[in-house]
C-alpha cells in the first residue's frame, strides 16, 4: 500500500488533515511524524488507534538520521510538511526555536527527501510531491485599500515567525529550481476550528469567555485577518497535492476579513447564546492591552488562482464556521484542559515506524 508522510500531524491543522484524509476508505496510509511539542496532542489522534493505515513516529524534523530511516522504511509517494513553530507571540519572546524548526528543520527535511527521491525509479520520481504548508504572513501587512495578496506578492515578513516561514519558502523554491525536486507551496490565511491550541485568538477568547476571564485585545482591536475554517484549508491542501503543478505556489484564504474586535464580539455573542451568563454579556470582559510589537495591520488573500485552476472555494462562511467552532470547544472542555495542563505529553502513544 502507498503512503504519504505528514510532518506536524499532531498539531492543529495536521490533526485535522490526517483525520479528514483517512475518512476515505480508499485513501493511502499516513506516516505521521511529529516531535510532540507543547502544541501537539497525540490524544487527539486516539480515534485513529485502530486504523492500521495510521503510523505515528515521534521524530524531530531536525534529526536527519531519523528522517532517512523513516523514508527508507515507509517509502512515501508524497510528503506534506506542516511541522513548525507557529505562534507569533512566542517568536517575539523566544525566536531560537523558530529558526531551528522552521528553517533548519525544513532544510533537513528537504535534504532527506531529496536523497530518498533520488533512489526512486523514474516513474515514482516524476509522480513524487513535497507539499510545503506556509502562511500569508510572509507577505507582511496590507494597507486599508490594497488588493488581497496574490501569488505574485512581494515577501516582506515582519515577525521572527514570518521571517522563518519566508526563509523556508525560499529553500523549498530553491530545491525545485536547483535539484528539480517536485515541490508545491501553499500560503494560507488564519485558520480556526477544532483542536487549535488555546493560545491563538479564537480558542483563547472562547476559553476565557467561558471562564469569565478578561479577553485581551492587542492595540485598538482593528487589525484585520482573513479567516478560513480548517477543513476548507485541508481540502485545499489535498487538491493542490493531487493536481497542483510542481514549482508553483497557491494562496489559500477564506474571503472572510474581520477586525479582531468583530471576531471577539461574535465569539461573546455565541457563548452568551449557548451558555447564558446571569452577569450579562461576555463583551463586558473585553480588555484592551498593549499592542504586539511589529503587529501586522491587515492580511487578505486573493485565492483566485486556486479557484480558477483547481476549482477550490471555501464551503464554510465565517458565521457557520465560528458557530461550529464555539460549539466544539463547549463540547470538548476536557480536551482544552488536557492540552493546557501538558499532562498528555507524558503519554507518548504508539510508535510503529522505526
Ligand atoms: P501547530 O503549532 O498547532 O502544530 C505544529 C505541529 O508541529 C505540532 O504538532 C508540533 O509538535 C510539530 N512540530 C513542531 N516542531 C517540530 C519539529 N522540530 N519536528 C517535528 N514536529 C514538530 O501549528 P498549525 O497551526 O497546525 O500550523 C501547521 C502549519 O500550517 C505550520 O507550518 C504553519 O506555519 C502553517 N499555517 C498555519 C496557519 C494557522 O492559522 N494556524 C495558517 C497558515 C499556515
Ligand atoms: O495568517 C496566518 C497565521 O495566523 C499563521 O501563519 C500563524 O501560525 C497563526 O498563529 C496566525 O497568526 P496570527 O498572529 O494572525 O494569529 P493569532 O491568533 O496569534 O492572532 C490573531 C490576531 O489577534 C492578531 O491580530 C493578534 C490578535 N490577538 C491575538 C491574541 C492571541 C489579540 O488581540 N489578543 C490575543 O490574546
Amino acid at each position: 500500500m502507498a503512503n504519504i508522510l505528514v510532518t506536524g500531524g499532531a498539531g492543529f491543522i495536521g490533526t485535522n488533515f490526517v483525520t479528514d484524509w483517512l475518512v476515505d476508505p480508499q485513501a493511502d496510509g499516513v506516516v505521521n511524524v511529529d516531535k510532540l511539542t507543547y502544541a501537539a496532542n497525540l490524544h487527539t489522534l486516539a480515534s485513529l488507534d485502530r486504523d492500521e493505515r495510521h503510523v505515528f513516529s515521534r521524530t524531530d524534523i531536525c534529526d536527519r538520521q531519523a528522517l532517512d530511516a523513516l523514508l527508507a522504511i515507509q517509502r512515501p509517494r508524497a510528503v506534506v510538511h506542516f511541522a513548525a513553530e507557529t505562534h507569533v507571540d512566542r517568536s517575539i519572546h523566544e525566536p531560537a526555536n523558530f529558526i531551528e524548526t522552521n528553517i533548519v528543520g525544513t532544510f533537513t527535511l528537504l535534504e532527506a527527501v531529496r536523497a530518498y527521491w533520488l533512489t526512486l525509479d523514474r516513474g515514482a520520481r516524476q509522480a513524487f510531491r513535497l507539499l510545503h504548508v506556509s502562511t500569508d504572513e510572509v507577505f507582511g501587512s496590507l494597507g486599508p485599500d490594497d488588493a488581497g495578496f496574490s501569488e505574485a506578492a512581494v515577501y516582506a515578513p515582519n515577525s521572527p515567525y514570518a521571517a522563518s516561514k519566508a526563509a523556508s519558502d525560499h529553500l523549498v523554491r530553491a530545491y525545485f529550481h536547483t535539484y528539480g525536486l517536485p515541490v508545491l507551496t501553499t500560503n494560507c490565511s488564519n485558520n480556526y476550528g477544532p483542536y487549535q491550541f488555546p493560545e491563538k485568538l479564537i480558542p483563547l477568547m472562547i476559553a476565557n469567555a467561558l471562564a469569565g476571564k478578561p479577553l485581551p485585545i492587542y492595540g485598538d482591536g482593528l487589525n484585520r485577518r482573513d479567516w478560513l475554517y480548517v477543513a476548507d484549508h485541508c481540502r485545499a491542501v489535498r487538491d493542490v497535492l493531487a493536481r497542483g503543478v510542481p514549482g508553483e505556489t497557491y494562496n489559500i484564504g477564506g474571503g472572510n476579513e474581520r477586525t479582531n474586535l468583530e471576531v471577539v464580539h461574535a465569539i461573546c455573542d455565541l457563548v452568551d447564546e449557548m451558555r447564558p451568563d446571569a452577569q450579562g454579556s461576555r463583551r463586558r470582559l473585553i480588555a484592551f492591552v498593549p499592542d504586539r510589537p511589529g503587529h501586522d495591520r491587515r492580511y487578505a488573500i486573493d485565492a483566485g488562482k486556486l479557484a480558477h485552476e483547481l476549482g477550490w472555494v471555501p464551503s464554510e462562511t465565517f458565521e457557520s464556521g465560528l458557530r461550529k467552532t464555539v460549539q466544539w470547544y463547549l463540547n470538548n472542555q476536557a480536551w482544552v484542559a488536557s492540552v493546557t495542563s501538558g499532562e498528555y505529553r507524558h503519554s507518548i502513544g504508539r510508535d510503529y515506524a522505526t
